[in-house]
């Protein structure tokens, strides 16, 4: 279990952490979902989500590229010398995520990393 539903009760409430030597990105989308995500840029792999919090979208700390909450690719720099470059193909990785009851009023968040599929 990576966290509880209650913790992102909110549109743009993310959480992040590892398991299984995966850094993950939870997050409440726009649309009310849950989403997990490898916390990996797909640019040069760095972590696009640090702690816990509020967000309206992840920017990655290095060059900027922007992910939404539903892990689309929405802003991207750095790209002058990549041909054919398609941002749809680059959002961020998803994990498979299920919510499992805990106790009477509390639900847990589960993700799954699938080994193999890494960013
Ligand atoms: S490493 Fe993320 S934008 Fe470059």
């Amino acid at each position: 279990m990576v966290g509880r539903v209650e913790q992102l009760a909110n549109p743009g409430d993310f959480l992040t952490g590892s398991v299984l030597r995966t850094s993950y990105v939870v997050v409440r989308g726009s649309d009310g979902s849950l989403r997990a995500f490898h916390n990996v840029c797909r640019h040069h792999a760095s972590p696009v989500a640090c702690g816990a919090g509020r967000a309206e979208s992840f920017v990655c700390p290095y060059h900027g590229w922007t992910y939404s909450l539903e892990g689309k690719l929405t802003k991207a720099t750095r790209l002058k010398d990549i041909e054919d470059f398609k941002a749809k193909d680059h959002g961020l990785v998803p994990i498979r995520t299920q919510t499992c009851v805990v106790s009477r009023r509390r639900e847990g968040i589960v993700a799954e990393p699938d080994r193999g599929r890494s960013p």
